[in-house]
């Protein structure tokens, strides 16, 4: 694998809330770490309110964690102020979902995607006509596109623009929010192909959060699943979606009608509701909705790598496919 562009570390972000009379504290992301490689898409899945885009926000700096880290090629942005901090910003841009409430109406395409060498003028072309006009092209587009306003446009141009906009300044690594899950279901497949061939021709890499698992396993490498603001699953994508271990994945992963073809297994219905994230189980945060929960589960797990070191779960009965060892294996023990 080639290098890591970012590394996040035992990231933590809690919200104060104020629940009637009294506060409270959402924990959204709870001890997650992260790596992405050069030219990887890592996609993040997991029930609304999991911590998704919490930790989509966190990565691009957008917010601050309060603790861990974020290290984009060895810099944390914590330590770094000025010209440093707005080169971290630069290398990591932002794709939204809705690309209805993203591009301000008042301004032309062609100032939308140009929007970001105001704040980065050494990233400024000699010719931004000019480039404005590749970077349209690049997602698509026509560079006669620049002159129109938003309102001109379908959700799928939109989104378009929102990239071209993202790709102004040459990121390395792009935190797409759900970006298509704004969008009609034929306009959605443009999108992720577009995102494919530019992440090719670019070099790119991608955070890619979303709970469209059909789009997931088609454009990820690798999978995190989210549960209660911790990762309990990582890995390879076709790991995750042909070997699941976590419960919890299981679960998920045979709810979702798109992928039944291609998964004989049961479908499992979770009982219960997803406990509250301000006042999350001990322990497990999966064990009150689990079939296979134990007293050993009082403990937290720790997310281990089992029978291939890039699989990882954070379980204390994970499941094993009958057949998922060699024979001779079988027989030796
Ligand atoms: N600014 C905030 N103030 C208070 N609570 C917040 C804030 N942002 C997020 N939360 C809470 O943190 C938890 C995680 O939210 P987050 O938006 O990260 O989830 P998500 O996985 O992106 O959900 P969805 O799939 O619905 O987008 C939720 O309980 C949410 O209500
Ligand atoms: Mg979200």
């Amino acid at each position: 694998m080639s290098d890591a562009v970012l590394v996040a570390t035992d990231l933590e972000r809690s919200f104060p809330i104020q629940r009637g009379f009294s506060k409270a504290q959402v924990r959204a992301v709870d001890g997650v770490s992260l790596t992405i490689h050069q030219g990887e898409t890592v996609a993040v899945i997991g029930e609304s309110g999991c911590g998704k885009s919490t930790l989509g926000r966190l990565v691009a700096h957008l917010d601050e964690p309060d603790a861990g880290r974020v290290m984009l090629a060895g810099t944390d942005p914590s330590g770094i102020r000025g010209r440093a901090l707005r080169e971290w910003r630069r290398r990591v841009q932002v794709v939204f979902q809705d690309p209805y409430a993203s591009l301000d109406e008042r301004m032309t395409a062609g100032r939308i995607v140009a929007e970001p060498w105001l704040a980065h003028p050494e990233k400024r072309p000699a010719d931004p006509r000019a480039r404005v006009a590749e970077l349209l092209e690049l997602v698509g587009m026509r560079a006669s596109d620049a002159d129109k306003s938003p309102q001109q446009f379908s959700g799928g141009q939109r989104q378009r623009i929102g990239i071209a906009r993202a790709l102004a300044l040459d990121p390395e690594l792009i935190v797409a929010d759900e970006p298509v899950s704004a969008l009609d279901l034929s306009v959605q497949a443009h999108i992720i192909n577009l995102m494919q061939r530019l992440q090719t021709d670019l070099g790119l890499s991608y955070l890619f959060i979303s709970h469209d698992l059909a789009v997931v396993r088609h454009i990820a490498d690798r999978v995190a699943v989210m549960y209660l603001g911790r990762i309990v699953e990582s890995g390879p994508a076709d790991e995750i979606f042909e070997r699941p271990t976590h419960p919890y994945t299981r679960a998920l992963l045979s709810a979702a009608p798109q992928l039944d073809r291609a998964d004989p297994r049961q479908r499992i219905v979770l009982q219960g509701e997803i406990p509250s994230p301000t006042q999350p189980p001990t322990g497990c945060g999966f064990r009150t909705r689990c079939w296979l929960a134990t007293e050993a589960c009082a403990e937290v797990p720790g997310l281990l790598a089992r029978d291939n070191p890039r699989h990882a779960v954070a379980c204390h009965h994970p499941f094993r496919e009958p057949t998922a060892q060699p024979a001779d294996e079988n027989r030796a023990s």
